[in-house]
């Protein structure tokens, strides 16, 4: 089987309803958190992609047994701390540098040694950003230079801690967050604003949290040692798996698409907030509220020319896995120039997204100027390739690979692009929902 694919021919208009792929950060969340409740939990709608999977995988080897009965997996947990893993146990978070990151903070109290590795793109990423945090806890810790692989050993003996959180990562907040949930005592975070599903579901679990906003940080407070019992959950649509039917029919010509039951949890709807800084129309619908989640149907329309944006930090967090798309609209949908800055954290995602980012948008022949974290982008809004584009190294990002298929359908050209195999991490079903819409893809 080939691994790449190629676009020769834009999408025709389409007027479509689809439904994308389950949240991510969801669907990991509620499989750690019913690893540790006690009794039978029941998730339905999880995302089955390789990240949940080794999700799955991984708290199986930890000694706790999961089922997929129809569109439902039941999770049979035995409390706080209730892994019982073999001595030198290794556990794989393959790709996912959120499955890495939060399962070491469920591992603080295991009396065995566990090392954690992960595939070649997470092991070149950070994880002295959640290490440094759970050895305040008291864990014995040792990662070399950073870096995976990471050999963990936990204590009784934990204490919480008093933690600035300063980078806006919501992996950061919530590995300190589920450390806390067996640390006696109570812990405090002061955490950069992020993505706040964890401490949702800990309000919904009724596990005793509390948070104070003020306009850039979140103080929390969990106290430690709470058993908290099984639940059901039913996972909603992904906003970042929707960004990218949201932005190829807003390069599209006269399509509409509605995308169906979506998280739009104000922490993650930084996309939104910037396409409507832009002009842009896009509604939400049947808004409801789902154990303390928002959700809607996301109806849009093909798009005029959009204004550029000077974006402010402040939504970077809520827009951190969407800036390929919102790149991608500055520089192909609107006249003038666009600046973002302290974008830093996109080079230490699945690639180093900034970077690779920037020459993506030059081969398409927009101009692109940096200045170390801070781009600012040339718009070109009646761009219209035709030359022959290869995509490739870009170390199998799922996110570059859609994002390069969205500029494909829209923009013209005749593209080859690498690794199809990527979207398997997060949106197993992306080309699909592509053709139904009348893609033509090969
Ligand atoms: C995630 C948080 C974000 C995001 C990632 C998922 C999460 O990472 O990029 O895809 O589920 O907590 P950071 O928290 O490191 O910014």
């Amino acid at each position: 089987m080939p691994k790449h694919i190629y676009i020769n021919k834009k999408i025709s208009p389409y007027n479509k309803t689809i439904q994308v792929s389950s949240d991510k950060s969801l669907s990991i969340r509620t499989v750690l958190l019913a690893s540790q409740a006690v009794g039978i939990s029941k998730i339905s709608n999880l995302l089955e992609s390789e990240d949940v999977l080794n999700t799955l995988k991984t708290i199986k080897k930890l000694g706790i047994n999961y089922k997929k009965k129809k569109n439902c997996y039941e999770i049979y947990g035995f409390g706080l701390n209730g892994f019982n893993p073999k001595n030198n146990t290794v556990i794989n978070a393959g790709n996912s540098g959120t499955l890495g990151r939060l399962i070491l903070s469920l591992l603080i109290k295991t009396d065995k040694n566990i090392k954690l590795i992960g595939d070649k793109s997470l092991s070149k990423r950070d994880f002295s950003r959640v290490v440094k945090p759970l050895k305040l806890f008291g864990a014995n810790i040792k990662l070399k230079k950073n870096y995976l692989p990471v050999k963990i050993q936990g204590t009784e003996f934990l204490r919480p801690i008093n933690y600035v959180e300063h980078i806006g990562s919501a992996q950061i907040k919530t590995a300190c967050c589920f450390a806390a949930l067996n640390a006696p005592g109570t812990t405090f975070i002061r955490a950069r604003k992020s993505r706040n599903h964890t401490e949702l579901l800990f309000k919904y679990l009724k596990i005793p949290i509390k948070v104070k906003s003020n306009k850039k940080f979140d103080l929390i407070k969990v106290k430690g040692l709470h058993q908290y019992n099984a639940f059901n959950y039913s996972i909603p649509g992904d906003i970042s798996s929707s960004a990218f039917f949201i932005v190829l029919t807003l390069l599209s010509k006269n399509s509409e698409i509605t995308i169906r039951n979506v998280n739009v949890n104000e922490s993650r709807i930084g996309l939104i907030k910037i396409l409507k800084m832009m002009n842009c129309k896009i509604t939400f619908k049947n808004k409801r509220i789902y154990k303390g989640e928002k959700t809607a149907d996301i109806f849009v329309k093909s798009s005029k020319i959009l204004k550029p944006i000077n974006c402010p930090s402040s939504l970077n967090s809520s827009a951190i896995d969407e800036f390929l798309l919102i790149f991608l609209i500055a520089g192909a949908k609107t006249k003038g120039i666009s600046t973002f800055k302290a974008l830093g954290e996109l080079n230490k995602k699945e690639s180093p997204r900034l970077d690779i980012a920037i020459k993506f948008l030059r081969m398409i022949g927009i101009k692109v100027v940096r200045n170390i974290d801070d781009i600012k982008i040339y718009g070109k809004p009646k761009i219209d390739l035709k030359r022959n584009y290869h995509v490739k190294n870009f170390f199998k990002d799922h996110r570059i690979f859609m994002m390069s298929c969205i500029a494909a359908l829209t923009l013209g050209g005749n593209w080859k692009i690498n690794d199809k195999d990527s979207i398997n991490t997060s949106f197993p079903k992306f080309l699909n929902i592509l053709k139904n819409l009348g893609a033509n893809i090969n």
